[in-house]
């Protein structure tokens, strides 16, 4: 019996408990109803979760994570970009090539953006930097794919950031990629926290965690998309936060309510780019799953850390999907020079 399962029996009978105390329920009768209805949703939220998750829970094997063997075996992606700042892989493609009106809007959040600046994320007010080139680099192949005609990939605007192991630049990535985008004229974009476990957009963007996201519209099903949809003070750029913390996050990001979301935003959001920063994949298993339902992905691989052999690896766990992308990401000018973040001119 799974952990889920026995959390739905335990929930089940502390409920028929509950009805076997007569005095305690004419004392506190409200009180007892009030805490019965909230205890069969609980009962019933888990048993629908554990029904929808039977399938996706057999099928995910926990992924081991693989580390990294060294500088040597590191993998070469033209060493050519190894000059060059965040050295990039332009545009590669490894592989084949429901609304409740009662609910609040989302607190609006006003993103500082000489604070950003200062943490090397492309802004519309800092002009023609380096940084700001190389993500005009990446996202045109990206937004061809996303709304060309003739590209035949399906839901192309959905563009999953990740990477083999943490700690490699996926939020970076996503933020100054969707920053980039949201400087377009025509360009509206979406950044979904999607890491849920470790959220970190809040911290880039510097707002509380504590607002309705992901996991919120997965598990009520009252939510709309547009319900967890945070404006910014960036014009075209919205958001949509991690959401309120869940022990069995891991396994809602698998759900079937997620693919339906994630339809949905493929569908009715199809104008605009949705980017979704995501948990690394050797280390987790719900970035393969989200993985399957992307029309893109990235891969951010970070220089002189992470070996040939995890980035095939990595590979592997995101074969399903026909066009990837990579970032060789946090390489060395020259020995003298940083991180290519740090060494644009404004
Ligand atoms: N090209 C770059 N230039 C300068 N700094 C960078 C660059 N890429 C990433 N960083 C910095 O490296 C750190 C790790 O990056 P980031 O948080 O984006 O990684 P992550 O892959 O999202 O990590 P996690 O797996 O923990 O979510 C951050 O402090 C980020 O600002
Ligand atoms: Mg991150």
């Amino acid at each position: 019996m799974s952990i889920i399962e026995r959390a739905a029996d335990k929930l089940k009978s502390n409920a028929d408990a509950e009805q076997k105390i007569p005095a305690i329920k004419n004392i506190h009768k409200d009180i007892i109803q009030d805490s019965k209805r909230k205890i069969q949703k609980e009962a019933s939220d888990i048993e629908r979760i554990t029904e929808k998750f039977k399938n996706t829970i057999a099928d995910s094997p926990k992924i081991q994570p693989i580390e990294p063997q060294g500088v040597d075996n590191a993998v070469k992606i033209n060493r050519e970009y190894i000059d060059k700042p965040i050295s990039i892989t332009e545009g590669r493609t490894v592989g084949k090539k429901v609304s409740v009106d009662t609910h609040l809007p989302q607190p609006h959040i006003d993103i500082d953006l000489d604070r950003l600046h200062k943490l090397g994320i492309v802004t519309p007010q800092h002009g023609k930097t380096q940084i700001a080139e190389q993500f005009r680099i990446i996202k045109r192949p990206l937004l061809t794919n996303a709304f060309s005609k003739n590209s035949g990939i399906k839901n192309g605007n959905l563009i999953m950031i990740t990477s083999s192991l943490a700690g490699e630049g996926k939020s970076f990535c996503s933020t100054n990629l969707a920053m980039s985008i949201a400087m377009e004229m025509d360009n509206r974009v979406l950044l979904v926290d999607a890491d849920v476990a470790r959220p970190s957009i809040p911290k880039m963007l510097d707002f509380s965690p504590d607002r309705k996201g992901l996991l919120d519209i997965i598990l009520d099903q009252r939510l709309n998309v547009s319900d967890i949809l945070t404006k910014t003070s960036v014009d075209k750029l919205t958001l949509i936060a991690a959401g309120t913390r869940h022990p069995h996050a891991t396994e809602l990001l698998a759900s079937q309510s997620m693919a339906d979301i994630l339809m949905e935003l493929a569908q009715r959001y199809s104008d605009r780019i949705v980017i979704f920063d995501s948990p690394p994949l050797l280390l987790t298993s719900e970035a393969r799953v989200l993985a399957s339902q992307m029309g893109q992905i990235v891969l951010v691989v970070e220089a002189e850390r992470t070996t040939q052999q995890t980035v095939k690896e990595a590979l592997r766990q995101i074969e399903s999907c026909d066009v990837i992308n990579l970032i060789y990401n946090k390489a060395r000018t020259s020995a003298a020079a940083g991180y290519y973040g740090y060494y644009y001119s404004s």
